[in-house]
């Protein structure tokens, strides 16, 4: 985490990745929040300050030019004093800035930075739940896949083949310079990929269109329970530092999602899958998007059926959780969203199930994850059945998520 540290933000790993990114973000502060309680702040406090002014906290902040990485904001065009992305990311830090107040040690400077942050975090659910949710179902769409920072999914592609291709001007991938591009996203889905990029950016990347006017629009279980969990933390947190309005908005937002949650219940599958708005129907795709929905509070059954399944793929897999189930012909388990195994997955999956009571599921989620690093170092993620790192190395929040477990857990040996 110190060699990613570039002072006031945190590259995921040098090269592939050499910016600040959303959620890689929110979820670091989780660990640097056990030896610098600042300086975790400091990595929040730096996404926010890179916020639009229409509440969107984007997915990528270009803090640097680095020819490094495409597509960069050249491509991306927003106009911003420092160029950001123009699409956003799972909002992961409530539910962090949350937690790291909680485990204070020296609250009162904790307690005053997070003060500053809530207002700012509750816009950004607020924008969620104006821009993606236009017709008050309670849960958001996700527009471009690089927005569910599940980019290459199975979840994806029936819905991804509707993304025309036509007017994609000629690019050059780097991704495939730093990492080994059989565990990458293709390039036909590179083209369609950029082809979003390009259609939002001649929007104007104004928020107000984007929604309605994409042929991407997916309601994807563990965003939005991501996005509950945090209001629902944002809303004890406002409670606590007297914030009441927010905290009233915020519980509103997490008990109507909540709700709306069952709608994606997928019996023939036995967990929660995607829903595509565009073609109005569920998605018959069994992946780990279902099972991260385990992170706010679903119903006890339905805690109870998440973790039967993940016990269910325990027995197909060496390492749990796969990102794809792998009995289906899709599965991949190197190729990124296509099987293998991402611990900042496994973290949020096992937290929530543990708060439902499922500790069985959730003690084997914790002691797989630190099997993995013990085989194979701090890599972006794994093979879920040999254990074999993949994509990126040297991974921040890889890292983070060890320290995390080590420190909040029992793991046994
Ligand atoms: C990438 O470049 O692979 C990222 O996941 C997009 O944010």
């Amino acid at each position: 985490m110190q060699r990613n540290d570039r002072g006031h933000y945190t590259v995921p790993t040098a090269g592939l990745y050499p910016f600040q990114w959303n959620w890689d973000s929110a979820l670091s502060a989780l660990g640097f929040a056990h030896f610098d309680e600042a300086r975790a702040l400091t990595e929040i406090e730096t996404l926010f300050a890179h916020q639009w002014p229409d509440g969107m906290v984007p997915h990528i902040i270009f803090h640097q030019p680095d020819d490094g990485y495409f597509p960069g904001p050249d491509v991306w065009g927003t106009d911003r004093p420092v160029p950001t992305s123009g699409i956003t990311q799972p909002p992961v830090a409530g539910f962090a800035l949350a937690r790291i107040c909680n485990r204070a040690r020296d609250t009162g400077p904790v307690i005053e930075r997070a003060r500053a942050l809530l207002p700012r975090i509750h816009a950004w659910h607020q924008w969620f739940f104006r821009t993606r949710d236009p017709e008050g179902t309670g849960l958001v769409a996700i527009i471009h896949p690089w927005e569910s920072g599940r980019d290459n999914s199975v979840d994806w592609d029936d819905a991804f083949s509707r993304v025309p291709t036509e007017g994609v001007a000629p690019f050059k991938r780097r991704d495939i310079t730093h990492a080994n591009p059989a565990h990458r996203p293709t390039d036909a889905q590179y083209t369609r990929f950029i082809y979003l990029v390009q259609l939002f950016r001649s929007l104007g990347w104004d928020n107000a269109r984007l929604h309605d006017a994409s042929s991407f629009r997916m309601v994807d279980p563990g965003f939005n329970a991501i996005l509950l969990r945090s209001c629902a933390d944002l809303a004890d947190l406002a409670d606590a530092l007297g914030e009441g309005e927010i905290a009233r908005q915020s519980r509103a937002f997490a008990q109507r999602g909540i709700a709306a949650m069952e709608h994606l219940w997928n019996p023939a599958l036995d967990q929660y899958a995607c829903f595509d708005r565009v073609a109005g129907q569920l998605v018959d795709s069994p992946s780990i998007g279902g099972l991260l929905a385990a992170f706010c509070a679903i119903p006890p059954e339905r805690a109870r059926a998440v973790a039967g399944r993940i016990a269910r793929l325990g027995t197909q897999a060496r390492f749990m959780v796969p990102s794809h189930d792998p009995t289906r012909p899709e599965f991949d388990g190197k190729r990124y969203w296509r099987g293998p195994v991402w611990l900042i997955v496994n973290y949020m999956i096992a937290d929530g199930l543990a708060a439902a009571g499922e500790h069985e599921v959730a003690q084997r989620i914790q002691t797989d994850s630190i099997r993995l690093i013990e085989e194979s170092g701090f890599a972006e993620y794994y093979d879920p059945l040999t254990a074999e790192p993949c994509g990126g190395g040297s991974f921040t929040w890889t890292a983070a998520m060890v320290i995390e477990i080590l420190n909040t857990r029992r793991v046994p040996a």
